[in-house]
């Protein structure tokens, strides 16, 4: 499976985020992460609507949009969806994520099931025809800037397995949290495809995104 990196944009330099966003597609970037955050189900708030709208008209870059909000299937029209895009929605942030799930896809968008650090992973098996991808939280959602949950990346080693044994290896595994450039060949390695790069890769300060990217590149390949 081809491996794609998706920049946090919580973490880009908001200032100069034309320049970043050419520069993105210059190097070939594969998906935008868009962390929207309503307060409830994290504490933190983050990226909005009219964000996501602007960044639509701004770039043909698919975006990754991570919903951390309490009962996001009321909320799925915000978004102008487009095809392409990868929509998250976490586990238990609605009592019926099966239907959130479906009208994803029915949207145009390509369903994720977000799963935290604390969230089993069997709870994926009975969604397994309603998704294109499983985002395994490797830090407790919310924040930029945390450390790694060790056990995390074995997680990732038996969901590859589980979904491979089920007859689904197109599903993808992404992964966000503290994916450094060691964490990240480790994630790599235990299956994961798509890398959510934040603090802990891209945007290190002193070196240039170009010089990020290729060490992440590089770690991942
Ligand atoms: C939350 C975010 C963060 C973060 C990733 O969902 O996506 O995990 O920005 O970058 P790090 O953890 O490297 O700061
Ligand atoms: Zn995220």
């Amino acid at each position: 499976m081809k491996k794609k990196i998706s920049p946090s944009l919580m973490c880009a330099d908001f200032l100069n985020l034309g320049a970043e966003l050419e520069e993105y597609e210059r190097l070939g970037i594969e998906y935008l992460h868009i962390d929207v955050m309503d307060g409830v189900f994290v504490p933190n708030f983050a990226l909005g609507t009219d964000f996501i709208k602007k960044l639509h008209r701004a770039t043909d870059i698919p975006l990754d949009i991570h919903l951390m909000i309490d009962r996001p299937d009321a909320k799925l029209g915000y978004f102008e969806l487009r095809e392409g895009d990868l929509v998250s929605v976490h586990y238990e942030s609605t009592p019926h994520i099966q239907r959130t799930l479906a009208a994803i896809r029915q949207a145009g968008a390509k369903p994720v099931l977000a799963i935290n650090p604390g969230t089993p992973i069997y709870v994926v098996e009975d969604l397994l025809p309603d998704i294109g991808a499983v985002l395994v939280m490797t830090v407790n959602p919310g924040y930029a800037g945390q450390k790694l949950i060790p056990r995390t990346i074995e997680k990732i080693v038996r969901l590859r397995k589980m979904l491979d044994g089920a007859g689904y290896p197109e599903i993808e595994i992404e992964c966000d949290g503290n994916i450094s450039f060691e964490n990240a060949a480790k994630m790599s390695r235990a299956g994961a495809s798509i890398f959510v790069a934040g603090t802990s890769s891209l945007y290190i300060s002193g070196t240039s995104l170009e010089e990020n990217l290729k060490k992440l590149r590089a770690a991942i390949e």
